[in-house]
């Protein structure tokens, strides 16, 4: 059902009469009117027949019928219109040029409110239109991750049928093409880089989607940011180079693969698992891969500092390990940290980003991390953290001007009440508001965390 017009009186001038109002009384008029001649005179009677009039007569004010008018009456308002004189009160556009130039000029009127308001409602401020923005960013996050969750499980699947396959000598990466293409064309590998800290994953083959996806985000916001070029031929092989960055760990035997507990130091089976990053390096060579891809599977476990235990393959010069490697080892160890695996407890995202800053300029290259955090943020998108109200807040988007605040939806209350309508806060602006802690999102929503997250929607 349409909403009722609502109609306020105002007393305006000619120049803000608009079609759709109503006049009620004429009451502001030129000269002619304040000692009107016999032609005003007959013109006001003929025209505004059975109107009352209010008019000044030997310097006596009088209420009188407006056929009662007389020359040399002053006119101080005309006013009870009868409601056949709608040619009169009905404000047109043929109206106005009529009443201006019959020397009418000040009128009380009933306007609708709706337009009204819309007509003088100041326009937003350069803030307001950039936080409205974000709003529909953040929804828009939202509902790209709950439709990417099932292209994030079949691209998992599609890494490990080509590992499987590769295993078996058959080297191709034909199973995942049509992932990489689709979620370069169709959906948003940010979106989907926030799927990790909401639900489990497996070290392998969802680490790969995840690493990929993370790469090709802060990959292209990196170079688009800084105005550099893309060494990859386009944004389909970004992804792919990423995916493919542990393609060696194919030759590993499975149950290496798979094993949760941790190697001895020295012993085969972790020299077997170090030998990854070799054994890509011939199977990319034969799919056809760039340099630059190869460079990022042989050298991503490169440390800046090479004496590093944990650096391998040894023996590498650091300046041969390119820049795009050198952030994907960032990324690698940060969803190693972050993805939720069954056996062991997983980092909160910011906490993950702190423990990776204070290794950047020893084992990761500094002006790359910097780069990195500054697409990420100290608390990346899908963080979940505790502010001081005691409530339980997703963050939504980051801040460029200060990584400490960035813009937050509150989940779970105080009271311990999951929210069903969501507003955004802008940390910057909301300066009695801080983050208190990291929470670990599984231990907040459980395994209602995905679905706690895909209901947000900020209004
Ligand atoms: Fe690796
Ligand atoms: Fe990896």
């Amino acid at each position: 059902m349409a909403e009722e017009t609502k109609f306020e009186r105002a007393l305006l001038n000619i120049k803000q009469l608009k079609k759709g109002m109503k006049i009620i009384s004429y009451i502001g008029f030129s000269q002619k009117y304040q000692s009107m001649d016999l032609e005003t005179c007959t013109f006001v009677r003929h025209n505004f027949k059975d109107a009352r009039a209010r008019i000044i007569r030997q310097e006596k004010e009088l209420d009188i019928n407006v056929e009662q008018i007389a020359v040399g009456d002053t006119m101080k308002r005309i006013y009870k219109l009868p409601p056949d004189l709608k040619k009169l009160t009905i404000v047109t556009e043929k109206l106005v040029p009529a009443l201006m130039h019959r020397g009418f000029l000040k009128f009380e009127v009933k306007r609708p409110i709706s337009s009204q308001a819309a007509a003088t409602k100041p326009p937003l401020t350069k803030k307001q239109v950039k936080f409205e923005k974000s709003k529909t960013q953040a929804n828009k996050f939202v509902q790209q991750l709950k439709q990417n969750v099932s292209t994030h499980k079949k691209a998992s699947a599609a890494v490990e049928n080509i590992m499987d396959d590769a295993r078996k000598g058959k080297v191709s990466y034909n199973g995942v093409k049509e992932y990489v293409d689709n979620i370069t064309e169709n959906a948003s590998s940010e979106a989907m880089s926030a799927i990790m800290s909401l639900k489990e994953s497996d070290q392998t083959y969802d680490h790969c989607v995840d690493v990929g996806v993370i790469f090709q985000t802060s990959y292209l916001k990196i170079i688009e940011s800084k105005g550099r070029k893309s060494i990859f031929e386009n944004e389909a092989k970004t992804l792919l180079g990423a995916f493919l960055h542990d393609f060696g760990k194919s030759k590993v035997p499975k149950d290496i693969l798979d094993s949760t507990v941790r190697f001895e130091r020295d012993s085969q089976e972790m020299q077997m698992m170090q030998s990854h990053p070799v054994f890509a390096v011939e199977l990319l060579a034969g799919m056809g891969m760039s340099e630059d891809i190869i460079n990022m599977a042989h050298y991503h476990h490169v440390k800046q500092d090479t004496t590093i235990n944990s650096c391998y393959p040894k023996g590498v010069n650091y300046d041969e390990v390119i820049y795009e490697t050198r952030l994907i080892s960032i990324i690698d160890v940060y969803q190693a940290l972050v993805g939720k695996r069954k056996y062991k407890k997983s980092w909160n995202p910011p906490a993950a980003m702190r423990y990776l800053d204070a290794l950047a300029g020893v084992e990761f290259d500094m002006d790359v991390w910097d780069d990195f955090l500054q697409v990420m943020g100290l608390y990346p998108k899908g963080s979940l953290v505790e502010l001081n109200d005691s409530s339980a807040a997703f963050v939504m988007n980051i801040s460029e001007d200060d990584p400490e605040r960035p813009q937050v939806v509150i989940a779970k209350n105080a009271a311990g009440d999951i929210l069903t309508h969501h507003t955004l806060l802008d940390l910057q602006e909301e300066k009695d508001i801080e983050i208190v802690k990291d929470l670990d999102v599984m231990e907040v929503f459980g395994k209602d965390a995905m679905e706690v997250f895909s209901k947000i929607n900020i209004s």
